[in-house]
């Protein structure tokens, strides 16, 4: 079985995690998971990166001790990751003895085979990247990475003869193309080593927090040299048990380090570096991406400028979380985290595109064919609407995957949103809605609902990688559960006709709130079903957790100013329920509300009494044609200002999202003040 081994960068521990360090783990996530579904046997690390000067310092404005300083922050990175749905097999932290071991190893065999030297460093070092910074590099005299300050050094240091390894490693560049993408990071990377390397400090004397070096414990080693050996650390190198060792063998070298930007050098120079001095095989590709920015600059903890991945997921949801972050940022790029961009693309993407085209499908599947996938006429499946749509889920499948091995994981996505505009529009064409109604064309009816249900479980198969709590949902709607066999024989034209449908529960509610709303939202809001923090260990992998949405779902389109936010789908009792008087009224006077496009003023009779009641429904009804219905009004609701006016009670009224109010009403008619249950 072909073996897949992807591994994040491991995040310092100075501070908390930002949705920064989350999307990087979220891409290697849905990576792993699409290579999974490819067949492959996927190996997937993340972990924390916790020693250096950096930490020992946070520590101490921390007042903590360095090692329990340590393990608090750690447990956020890990707790962070069922909260992504990581699917990660490991979770390594180089503190654990395990890497001990394994660097030490390193260190040994690289000094065994004459590549590490003792003198004397004297420089400037910037404690945020943890690099050393050549004068000539400086900018402002300050660190050319991040622009801080940067401080002067001197002390006695082992020394790694990087210089000896510009040959070897411009061959392997031009050996393998593909070694360091995308092609901008690579060129800089040949540049560097055009320029010539220069020996490389890898021990420092003037702070302890660090893994020492073998036979000389008055050094620790340079941060990077630790950090970067976790990757062999966690399959097995360094262990001495026989079935380590095999791990070693099967995994390493890694396929890909998926890592930012910033830290390119690191991994695509001094690493394979380390590695040729050792004489181990090199990563197959070191993949880097751009940064997420907040107002033009870096996401960054030392900015300050961060988005809490948590505050996001409550707001939005994973998935539609997951998705935004995948599809905004083109892959190496630099993308802006706005809460607007999330916004539009939720409503317009999730809720409209997606979640619209499953709801309406499935429905009318429920409603016109029993709830079952009717089966379609063969003569009927080979017209050339549905032969088109056929082909471009077919294609659909192959420029998946193909995104998925270059990383573009916006492409995938924009890919697939075509393939759900093409069946919306398709069932605009086919018009299965109208077909229902028409008994003499029930086999054009059951072609075009089979088609679609057809081609949204291919979508939701596609994007089990990307979504997989949306995808799992999509797929028992359809009355299935995701394929054993993932993406192989996935094929379009295979549903079973006769799957009975599960229920259809809405994937997106429109979020009808302002931005400002959302921001306004308590930043602590209760992630119902979020998962118990982490109870992850080591080589557990993730559970996938259930999708935790808290958002706005607006049934019925409410006036402005009365959009709440509703807590995530549960369950009531019927005492619950019972709590709502909902009653039969009929509406006696109707007029607009003055610069209001959505709301009518209405007064209606409950049966007990008459009262003003404000609705939002003025783009659906003309006043006076609602004069004289029959309607069914929340009675006992608080009353609310809207517009200047006091509102009595809430008008119950049925939407597709986005779509138009329908007012509920009666096939018999109802006094007013018959209560309705
Ligand atoms: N500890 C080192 C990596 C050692 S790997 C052997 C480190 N840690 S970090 O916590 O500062 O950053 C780790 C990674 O987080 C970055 O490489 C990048 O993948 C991700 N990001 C941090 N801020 C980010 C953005 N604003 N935008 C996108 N990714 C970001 O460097």
């Amino acid at each position: 079985m072909t073996r897949f081994y992807i591994s994040t960068p491991i995040y310092y521990i100075n501070a908390e995690p930002h949705l920064g360090h989350a999307y990087t783990t979220m891409v290697a996530d849905a990576v792993a998971r699409a290579h999974r579904l490819m067949g492959e046997d996927v190996f997937f690390l993340t972990g924390t990166d916790e020693h250096g000067q950096k930490v020992e310092r946070a520590a101490q404005r921390a007042g903590l001790r360095v090692p329990a300083f340590a393990d608090a922050v750690a447990e956020k990175f890990r707790a962070l990751l069922p909260l992504l749905n990581a699917s990660n097999d490991d979770f390594i932290r180089t503190t654990e003895a395990r890497h001990y071991a394994s660097v030490q190893a390193l260190w040994r065999r690289v000094r065994d085979r004459g590549y590490l030297y003792k003198g004397q460093y004297s420089g400037w070092y910037c404690t945020v990247d943890e690099v050393f910074v050549p004068e000539t590099q400086l900018v402002n005299g300050r660190c050319p990475i991040c622009g801080n300050a940067v401080e002067k050094i001197s002390e006695e240091s082992y020394f790694f003869r990087l210089s000896a390894f510009q040959q070897a490693l411009l061959e392997h560049y031009h050996r393998q193309p593909d070694f360091v993408t995308p092609a901008i990071r690579r060129n800089e990377m040949i540049a560097f080593l055009e320029a010539g390397l220069e020996d490389l400090s890898v021990s420092r004397t003037s702070f302890t927090w660090g893994i020492p070096v073998p036979d000389d414990p008055a050094h620790v080693m340079y941060v990077w040299f630790d950090a970067l050996t976790n990757y062999m650390t966690a399959v097995g190198y360094g262990a001495l048990e026989p079935e380590r060792r095999a791990t070693f063998e099967r995994y390493w070298p890694a396929d890909v380090h998926l890592i930012g930007k910033e830290i390119v050098r690191q991994h695509a120079i001094y690493w394979p570096a380390f590695l040729l001095a050792a004489d181990l095989p090199l990563p197959r590709r070191v993949v880097s991406h751009g940064w997420w920015l907040m107002d033009g600059a870096k996401m960054s903890k030392s900015k300050g400028n961060v988005a809490r991945p948590h505050e996001y997921i409550a707001r939005f949801g994973l998935d539609a979380l997951r998705y935004f972050m995948f599809r905004e940022m083109v892959f190496g790029q630099d993308a802006n985290f706005a809460d607007e961009a999330i916004l539009t693309r939720y409503n317009a993407d999730l809720a409209n595109d997606f979640g619209n085209l499953v709801s309406r499908a499935t429905t009318l599947i429920h409603r016109a064919c029993e709830g079952r996938v009717p089966a379609p006429a063969a003569a009927l499946l080979a017209r050339p609407e549905e032969a088109h749509l056929r082909e471009s889920t077919a294609r659909l499948i192959t420029q998946v995957v193909e995104a998925i091995r270059s990383f573009q994981l916006s492409v995938a996505l924009r890919d697939t949103w075509e393939v759900i505009a093409e069946t919306n529009r398709y069932l605009v064409t086919r018009e299965p809605w109208k077909l229902a109604k028409a008994p003499d064309r029930h086999e054009e009816l059951a072609a075009s609902l089979y088609v679609a249900a057809d081609t949204l479980r291919i979508v939701a198969e596609l994007l089990r990688p990307f979504m997989p709590v949306t995808a799992e949902r999509t797929l028992a709607m359809l009355g299935l559960t995701p394929s054993p066999d993932g993406w192989r024989g996935l094929e379009p034209g295979t549903l079973k006709a006769g799957t009975v449908l599960g229920e259809t529960v809405p994937l997106f509610p429109r979020i009808e709130l302002s931005v400002e709303d959302l921001r306004q939202m308590s930043t602590d809001t209760p992630v119902s079903s979020a998962p118990a923090v982490s109870t992850q260990t080591s080589a557990v992998p993730a559970v996938p957790t259930v999708e935790s949405a808290v958002i706005a779902a607006s049934p019925a389109p409410e006036p402005p100013g009365t959009a709440r936010v509703a807590a995530q789908v549960e369950k009531i009792s019927i005492d619950d329920f019972m709590k709502v008087e909902l009653r039969v009224a009929k509406v006696l006077t109707a007029e607009r509300v003055p610069k209001s496009k959505k709301l009518l003023k209405l007064h209606v009779d409950t049966g007990a009494d008459q009262r003003t009641i404000v609705a939002g429904i003025a783009e659906a009804y003309e006043p006076e044609s609602i004069v004289g219905r029959t309607i069914v009004v929340v009675a006992n609701l608080q009353p609310a200002k809207l517009m200047g006016i006091e509102s009595n009670g809430m008008v119950l009224a049925g939407s597709l999202d986005g779509g138009e109010p329908v007012l509920v009403g009666f096939d018999q008619p109802l006094a007013p003040g018959a209560r309705v249950r």
